[in-house]
Parts: C-alpha cells; structure tokens; sequence
C-alpha cells in the first residue's frame, strides 16, 4: 500500500447514510491518523444517528451540515481534502419515478460541483472516488456484467446516475483529474432505509404486514455486505495511481437472488436467529410491477479482483443474519421512518399503488 502512513484528510459526502457511514467508520478505524470530514444535507435518507458515537465525539471528525449543490461550500472543503468519495445523491428508484427533479440536481447538478472543485484543487487532491452504480447497466445483456456493458438506464435514478458517471469520466479526460469511477451492485446492512427490499421486509415481518413483492418477484438482484464494498474503497484510496486512476469498477458478489426467494430467507432468518420476545408474521403479496423494473443483474467483479485483489469476504448467509439481527435490536432508529417506506406511483396496470 503506497502513503498509508501520512496523514489525510478524507472528505466524504453523504456519509450520514447508508454506504457512506459505514466506509467512514471502516476508514476511521483502520486509519486513526487521518482527519475526517463528511459533507451531508440529512434528507430524509441521511440521520446523524448513523455516524457511531466514538466518531461524532472525535477531535479527527468534522460534520458539516449543507448541500453537494452548494459550489462555494464545496469548494471550501475540496480545498481542504486529499481523498474524496462522494456517495451524497438521492437513491431511491421508487422516488425517481415518484418526483425526479431533485435527482436530476442533486445527482448530476451535486457531482459537477464536487468535480469542479477537484479540478480547482488539483495540486492535492491524491484521489476522487465517484460512487456510481450498476443500475446504470440496466437489465443485464449477458449473464453478468462487466464495466464495457452498454449503459441503458431503465429509470429517473439511474439516468441521473448515468449522467454523473459519465460527467466524472469526461473531467478525467479533459482536466486528469485523479478520478475512480465505481459501480457498486446491490448493497445491505445495517442502517439501510426502510425503503430499500431487505429492511422494508425485515420490518414488515416484525409490524405482522405483508410482505410486498414487485410482479412476480422473479427480478434478481446481486447483494453484497457493505463492509466488504468499505474494504474495496479502500484499496481504490490506496492503490497506486497507475493501477485506478482512470479506471471504472463494478462491486459486486456475482451472487444473484430473487426478490421471491428474499420474501422468504428473510423470515427464515428472523426465525433463525431464535428471539422468541419477537413476534414476526410472513406472508407475501404480489403487487404490480414498478415500471421500468430491471429484471436481470449480475455482476462480473473480476476485474477488481484481478487489479486489487479484492473478492467479497462476507457470505450473504452470514451477512443477512447480522443485518437482520441489527434491524431487530435497532427497532428505535427504525421506527421514526415508517412512514417513508412508501411512495405512492403508477404501476405498469395503470394503478397507483404503494411502492
Ligand atoms: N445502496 C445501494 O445498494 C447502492 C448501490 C449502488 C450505488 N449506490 C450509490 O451509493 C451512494 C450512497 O448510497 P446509500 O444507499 O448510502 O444512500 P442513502 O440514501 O442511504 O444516503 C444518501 C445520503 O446523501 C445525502 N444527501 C442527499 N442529497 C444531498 C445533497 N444535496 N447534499 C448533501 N447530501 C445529500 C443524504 O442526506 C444521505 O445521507 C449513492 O451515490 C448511491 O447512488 C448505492
């Protein structure tokens, strides 16, 4: 590993939700020498709960409450980093499809800013990780996919992401900005919205409500801890420039798995996991399909297994029994977000229904 013993300043956008809390504390405690900042708006997806305790209280951790949007404020923190990873976006498909501006502006609008900022303050900037995602891919063409796979976006969300993606990859090659394009896969744990498949069925099992699953349920997904995408983050940050700079990388487990069979490992694990104070109900319901619905996604990670040598180390067995078992002791941090679980849109039948 090349400079891991200098000291850094990481800033981190978005990191008050999901993925990005989790690589700030996988960064925090691998490198204690370094200084953190994290640049978030707390939208309905971010909570400063997700940021652990030991880390808000830390003299090397700076919360700064304001938008990606913001180029003067951006700018201001750019200057002051060395590693970037801008995960700051809205993520939700359902939503897209519910109201798309705001992903327009925050994802592409958001990463221009972050972008611009890195071309300003070039002279230090070591790295610039964009997080983009598979979705960009769309229902896969070939069985699983690798980064040449054509993008066709199949939604508002992965449109804006596409547009990022693409943005990021045409300041690397007009300013070299020292960028690393990465295209995680499905990812779960802890401390993931409620509106996202598995704490969205985790929940409905303990609430003793259905299970509500898209069509047929018969898309698939490709899931992968979270940690395991916080460790190829960090041997993106890490890794000699010559081996990333430049570079597009999928993150994925190539394990896919049906929404169907999800409906039912879920409770299974619940079951598992052996609580009997938890009371938990399973059944299932179709409802229409969500339009746009990618029905295929897998993905072919090989090529970061072949430049970094990262592989996923978490089996999704192992995985879904630490994220369930968190949803089931965390019932306070979940529970001020029921009413975000759903959106209301217009399936592919012409009904509006709640996604
Ligand atoms: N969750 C997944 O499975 C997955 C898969 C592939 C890619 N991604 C990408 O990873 C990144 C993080 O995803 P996540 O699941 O952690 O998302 P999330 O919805 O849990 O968190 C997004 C965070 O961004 C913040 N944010 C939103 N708009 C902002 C703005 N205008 N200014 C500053 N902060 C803002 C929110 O407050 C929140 O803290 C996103 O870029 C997403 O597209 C996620």
């Amino acid at each position: 590993m090349e400079q891991s013993v200098a000291k850094k300043t990481v800033l981190l956008t978005g990191a008050a939700g999901f993925i990005g809390s989790h690589v700030l504390e996988h960064f925090f405690n691998k490198y204690p020498e370094y200084t953190f900042i994290v640049l978030d708006a707390l939208t309905y997806a971010g909570d400063y709960r997700n940021i652990p305790k030991n880390i808000a209280a830390s003299p090397n951790f700076r919360f700064v409450y304001g938008d990606v949007r913001n180029a003067k404020l951006v700018d201001t923190l750019v200057a002051q980093a060395n590693i970037i990873i801008h995960f700051a976006a809205e993520t939700h498909v359902t939503r897209s499809i519910h109201d798309d501006t705001v992903f327009f502006e925050t994802d592409i609008i958001g990463t221009q800013r972050v972008a611009a900022a890195v071309v300003n303050h070039r002279d230090h900037i070591e790295r610039f990780i964009h997080i983009s995602t598979s979705e960009v891919y769309g229902t896969a063409l070939q069985e699983k996919m690798n980064e040449d796979h054509p993008l066709i976006p199949q939604s508002p969300y992965a449109a804006a992401k596409a547009g990022a993606d693409r943005l990021v990859m045409s300041y690397y090659i007009t300013y070299k900005i020292p960028t690393v394009i990465v295209r995680p896969f499905n990812m779960f744990g802890p401390r993931q919205h409620l509106e996202k498949v598995i704490p969205r069925f985790v929940t409905s099992c303990v609430l003793g409500e259905p299970l509500t699953v898209h069509g047929t349920g018969d898309s698939k997904r490709d899931f992968t801890y979270v940690t395991d995408l916080a460790r190829a983050l960090d041997m993106i940050a890490h890794a000699p420039a010559e081996k990333v700079v430049g570079e597009i990388f999928n993150v994925g487990s190539s394990n896919a798995i049906s929404v169907k069979d999800l409906a039912e490992i879920i409770p299974s694990t619940i079951s598992k996991l052996n609580k009997p104070e938890i009371k938990f109900t399973s059944y299932a319901v179709n409802i229409g399909n969500r339009p746009g619905q990618v029905f295929r996604h897998e993905s072919d990670s090989s090529k970061i297994e072949r430049t970094l040598g990262w592989k996923p180390e978490i089996s999704f067995e192992d995985g879904i029994e630490r994220c369930v078992a968190w949803y089931l002791e965390n019932e306070d941090w979940w529970r001020s977000k029921l009413w975000m679980r759903c959106v209301p849109i217009e399936t592919e039948d012409g009904k509006i229904e709640l996604h």
